[in-house]
């Protein structure tokens, strides 16, 4: 099994976004057996909360579930349990680094790297434009996907 875990500042709107896109898009590639995703904070301010109702609108546009996402706080095991760990923005990758204590490890890494964009994902708490964090999210779970399809040769049979 490969663990995905998407990490943002408060899990309730990008993180579980991304979850939530991710795992559509691996029970579409019929992958699910292969791969599992997680969401995580790293503040501890909506422990135990449901994704924000932004989040799950914009998700229930497309026909994706936000079903069972609740918010945690990243624990410092996670750095065990998980293969990709994957911050939505730059603060999020350095808060993740301190907490694991895990100042230059490849596993940790910040979401639009993966694309040509090349930066922090908005934040739709303070932006409240949850379709361009949706299209970005979108963008970034594929490049993740193909990423991982070439780093790992059971997932692309
Ligand atoms: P997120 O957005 O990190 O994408 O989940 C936020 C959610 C909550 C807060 C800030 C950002 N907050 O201040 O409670």
């Amino acid at each position: 099994m490969i663990n995905v875990l998407f990490v943002c500042l408060g899990n309730i709107c990008r993180s579980p976004m991304a979850e939530a896109v991710f795992r559509h898009l691996v029970e579409k590639e019929n992958l699910s057996n292969h791969i599992r995703v997680d969401s995580a904070a790293t503040s501890a301010w909506h422990i135990g909360d449901p994704p924000h109702q932004g989040t799950i609108t914009k998700l229930k546009e497309y026909n994706m579930s936000t079903k069972g996402i609740i918010g945690r706080q990243l624990q410092k095991e996670d750095f065990e349990k998980f293969d990709y760990i994957i911050g939505m923005d730059e603060s999020n990758v350095n808060n993740i680094r301190e907490m694991l204590g895990q100042p230059d490890h490849l596993k940790v890494m910040r979401f639009l790297d993966l694309t040509e964009h090349r930066k922090d994902v908005p934040d739709p708490y303070y932006t409240g434009d949850f379709q361009e964090t949706y299209d970005l999210v979108l963008e970034g779970c594929q490049a993740l996907l193909d990423k991982m399809e070439a780093e790992h040769e059971e997932l692309s049979r």
